[in-house]
């Protein structure tokens, strides 16, 4: 059910600060960077191979990232499991018990549906799981 992680996402107070590590030690690429509304976040993609170091800001002072960076301070904030189909997915998991965050998925970055696996389900690792867009 699950393909590969898609991501790992990163909360940072400022995501083009930080971004600068990633590009000029790292050398990766920054793309992508977007705002989720939905989320009350600014994201940037760094690709490596099929996967993705995701950087999150808050776009706004009312984002729920505020308080994690608050409470938590800078950090990883959740890993991302791409799957073919999220809605099957969501329902196999809480058939199986796991707390969610979200009972539908809802619209993530890139046009992805994303929904989110409560941290008291893992031990403390928030778990997104992402279904990408259909091509053509
Ligand atoms: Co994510």
């Amino acid at each position: 059910m699950l393909k590969k992680i898609n991501h790992v996402a990163i909360a940072v107070n400022n995501l083009e600060e930080t971004a600068k590590f990633y590009q000029n030690i790292l050398g990766l690429n920054l793309a992508g960077v977007e705002v989720v509304t939905a989320q009350k976040t600014k994201a940037g993609f760094l690709k490596i191979g099929e996967s993705n170091i995701e950087l999150l800001e808050p776009a706004e002072p009312t984002s729920p990232l505020v308080k994690f960076l608050e409470t938590k301070g800078q950090g990883i904030h959740h890993i991302c499991f791409e799957v073919d189909d999220i809605e099957s997915a969501v329902k196999v998991f809480l058939e199986r018990g796991a707390i969610m965050i979200d009972q539908k998925p809802r619209p993530g970055a890139h046009h992805t549906k994303v929904t989110f696996i409560h941290p008291k389900s893992s031990s403390g690792v928030l778990i997104e799981l992402c279904e990408l867009p259909k091509e053509g």
